[in-house]
């Protein structure tokens, strides 16, 4: 029963797509699941939020910042909310109508995460590994690398096509599981290598991760979206983080 129910949500999540979304600035992440555009961002503006992240993160007891077990991870939530007029510069509203057209949904609410990798022991790489954001609806996820990103400084990483071909690829990666152990020995890995200021927009209902970071750091700014009012109590809620909500949320 649970597996007619998964192959069902799985269907009607493309035929959802095919009939009322696949348009817009995205419209490609149809065929090709992630597309790179460098040069998003001014350097300028990429060492002024990477000084941002690290002077944030010094204070350890800062509110709406979250680290992993290994401490390699670091996350601030909420982040436009400590960056002021640089907000600005990830055109918040271009990206929302673009992932709009391309879900064929409306967005009710956004918020931004910064993160910074650094290695450490056994670290599994941003996102803890590989997974999907939603293993049935398609979702949209924009990210700013801030550093230049190299194969060995935490790149994130996908299956090409694992986004659309969850009923072929089945038997390898269950329909409805969001947390995935390892990658079929057949399937290519794609690391996105880009310069800083580079915009990375995924549909992340693929297979990805950020890969574990062996040198160096990795900062990051992901734009989160939502058809929910309340997507930033979800959101964390699901990490088992308890915030108060603050995300923006756009009127009916
Ligand atoms: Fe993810």
């Amino acid at each position: 029963m649970e597996a007619a129910k998964s192959y069902l949500k799985t269907i009607a999540s493309s035929a959802w797509i095919r009939l009322l979304g696949g348009r817009g600035e995205f419209y490609e992440l149809a065929d090709r699941t992630a597309l790179v555009r460098e040069g998003d961002l001014s350097k300028e503006v990429c060492t002024q939020l990477v000084d941002r992240i690290d002077d944030i993160l010094s204070v350890r007891s800062q509110p709406r910042v979250w680290r992993d077990k290994v401490d390699s991870d670091a996350r601030i939530w909420g982040f436009e909310q400590d960056i002021g007029d640089l907000v600005d510069q990830f055109q918040i509203s271009r990206r929302i109508e673009a992932i709009e057209k391309y879900l064929g949904r409306p967005v009710r609410s956004w918020f931004l995460m910064a993160n910074r990798v650094v290695p450490q022991e056994s670290n599994q790489g941003s996102g803890g590994g590989f997974h999907r954001d939603s293993p049935f609806s398609h979702q949209v996820k924009c990210i700013w690398y801030l550093t230049d990103v190299a194969s060995d400084n935490g790149p994130f990483e996908f299956i090409p096509g694992s986004h659309s071909n969850a009923i072929p690829s089945r038997d390898r990666y269950p329909l409805g599981h969001y947390r995935l152990e390892n990658i079929h020995k057949d399937d290519r890995l794609v690391e996105v290598l880009a310069d800083a200021g580079s915009l990375l927009v995924c549909d992340t209902k693929c297979i990805h991760r950020g890969k574990p970071i062996e040198t160096g750091s990795r900062y990051a700014v992901t734009l989160y979206t939502s058809p929910h009012k309340d997507g930033w109590e979800r959101q964390l809620r699901g990490l088992g983080l308890d915030f108060p909500p603050k995300q923006k949320v756009f009127d009916e």
